[in-house]
């Protein structure tokens, strides 16, 4: 039902408000090394009542509120160690084992969060930020909608702006067909680049480009045609990517920065009405308290250059009205990576001084580190130019059919081309979310690819452990699901404590927008469950012990199943 560290602090609530003649003291109950849970809410409430620690922690035990559940211990300065009955989390075990939630609760207080995510830029190869920014907001959008929160995603791809003009005319010159072509094959990179290079060598072309930029803003219908088309070739790549990933985002979620041009001039007018703008070098800026440059002069958010044009952070602060006065959110996450820091928290200030981002609404940048090659620089490929997503998502399934076949020659040919997809996706995607999202981390294939370790591998390996053992035992999973639980060798105290934690472990991956914290959950879970085969005998313990274990077994193989599946990884069956 409930984490056990959770039941304690509800259960001893009415305890210290005993003790303390008031409601409302948290009884701070805390995982220990020393015991299942600690409390040290005697610690605060001694000083409040002018007590000796250890005397109000005696007296929060004396009213017995953990008879049964608990036995008790006063210790050092008046902290209470709690060590759960046996009998008491086998009930709690079961208790879960029949939760198709796994005791995940609802929120109580759902909220409607937009998370703006992936965001590749139309035309141009999509680089492993774009990779980065999919997979964590890929986990926490689908974490924030088990949890019960509504979730708007948005792609908020780079679909409008001056290079639009050369790449209009680049696409003219060589001609739709070449150009599908080249997108289809993942080349963005190269059309962008060869634009790019007629546009400093040609005048004539660059004189083209800029007319092509004042017909495009102007919505010229011819060239508004022509931009659409090169956006769908640049989309139906991005689509490839997101299908071989295996990411929840659709064309329904796009949101460019090309949708939020006509909001502009309203953001603008309404920045002015309230006197925000101020004029410096001829452009309108804000100058948002607390940001500063080099030289401590105060920095501006430029909302309208001097040439008149609209800015990327006006786009934003666009964004920030709209997805707060249309969509009606509560919360905006936007998962991009830290060298925009800065950008989004001036967005931010000037949309807090506009009065749009004010309590209970809230905006997050939910920054992330580099990907790093082998020599702890930016990844490359080998021939030093960027990343093509495509190609290392088809490396990963390469690479885990060979390490597939190796750990298990007997698989059929269809089952470990399957397999293997769901083991090399999942471990590109585990290897990025398992590292805190603030750091850098390195790619790495055979560290990613290891069966043994913090890995995708390692986690679905134990899945499919636990599958087998039902095969061989032959009893249906669900059998098992109300089974009496005992939890008597210390392993079995172990993963039960631990499956109990799961609904934490979620909590706490949402507290700080973290997918890391349920990676490190996932792994020590599989790691308890490891232990615990190795000394708990499942098949060949006599009954009422087997059903028991094939019960600890199955909600394992559950927590594993669903904590991958809300980061986006598959789970096979067998492997
Ligand atoms: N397209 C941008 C880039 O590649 C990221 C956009 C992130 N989202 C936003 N609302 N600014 O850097």
């Amino acid at each position: 039902m409930a984490d056990p560290i959770d039941v304690v602090a509800e259960l001893l609530a009415p305890a210290f408000a005993q003790v303390a003649g008031r409601e409302g003291v948290d009884p701070v109950v805390r995982p220990s090394d020393r015991a299942d849970a600690q409390v040290n809410g005697a610690l605060g409430l001694a000083k409040e009542l002018g007590r000796p620690p250890r005397e109000v922690a005696e007296a929060v035990v004396a009213t017995g509120a953990l008879d049964g559940v608990a036995t008790v211990e006063v210790a050092g300065p008046g902290f209470v160690n709690v060590t759960f009955e046996a009998a008491f989390l086998g009930e709690q075990v079961r208790i879960v084992a029949g939760d198709d939630r796994l005791g995940v609760a609802p929120a109580p207080a759902p909220r409607r969060v937009v998370v703006d995510y992936s965001a590749p830029n139309v035309a141009k190869e999509m680089h492993v930020g774009h990779l980065r920014s999919t997979v964590i907001g890929d986990a926490l959008v689908r974490i924030l909608g088990f949890v019960g929160h509504t979730v708007i995603r948005e792609n908020h791809i780079g679909d409008w702006g001056r290079p639009f003009g050369m790449l209009i005319e680049h696409l003219l010159d060589i001609g739709e067909d070449a150009a599908a072509e080249s997108m289809r094959q993942g080349d963005l990179d190269g059309f962008y680049k060869e634009a790019n290079a007629k546009f400093s060598e040609s005048e004539q072309f660059s004189d083209r480009a800029r007319q092509r930029v004042v017909a495009l803003q102007a919505y010229d219908p011819e060239t508004i045609a022509i931009w659409e088309r090169l956006v769908a070739m640049s989309n139906s790549y991005f689509n490839l990517v997101y299908g071989k990933l295996g990411v929840l985002l659709t064309d329904d979620d796009l949101a460019g920065e090309s949708r939020y041009q006509s909001l502009m001039p309203e953001v603008y007018a309404r920045l002015e009405a309230q006197g925000l703008l101020q004029e410096s070098d001829g452009a309108q800026v804000v100058f948002p308290p607390g940001f500063t440059n080099r030289d401590n002069e105060p920095l501006p958010l430029i909302v309208r250059a001097r040439t008149g044009a609209f800015m990327y952070a006006t786009s934003d602060l666009a964004c920030v009205v709209d997805r707060f006065e249309r969509l009606g959110a509560d919360v905006l996450l936007y998962v991009v990576g830290a060298p925009q820091q800065q950008h989004f928290q001036m967005v931010f200030e000037v949309a807090r001084m506009a009065g749009w981002l004010v309590p209970p609404r809230e905006a997050v940048h939910v920054g992330f580190g580099s990907v790093l090659g082998p020599d702890k620089k930016m990844l490359r490929s080998r021939s030093g130019d960027a990343v093509k997503l495509i190609e290392l998502l088809d490396e990963a399934v390469e690479r885990a059919a060979a390490a597939v076949a190796e750990k298990n020659p007997d698989l059929d040919v269809g089952t470990r081309a399957e397999v293997a997809r769901m083991v090399g996706i999942g471990a590109v995607k585990y290897a990025d979310l398992s590292t805190d999202r603030v750091r850098d981390y390195v790619f790495d294939w055979d560290r990613m690819l290891s069966f043994d370790g913090n890995t995708a591998p390692y986690l679905q390996y134990a899945h499919a452990r636990i599958c087998s053992i039902f095969r061989r035992a032959e009893v249906e999973r669900a059998a098992v699901r109300d089974a009496a639980v005992v939890v008597d060798a210390p392993q079995e105290r172990a993963l039960a404590l631990r499956l109990l934690a799961f609904p934490s472990a979620i909590h706490e991956t949402l507290a700080t927008w973290s997918p890391h914290k349920l990676c490190t959950y996932l792994f020590d879970l599989a790691q308890d469950f490891t232990a615990f085969y190795e000394h708990c005998p499942v098949l060949r313990a006599d009954e009422p012990l087997r059903t028991s274990r094939l019960a600890l077994c199955d909600l394992t193989a559950r927590t594993l199943q669903q904590g991958l599946g809300l980061l986006g990884i598959e789970t096979p069956e067998q492997m």
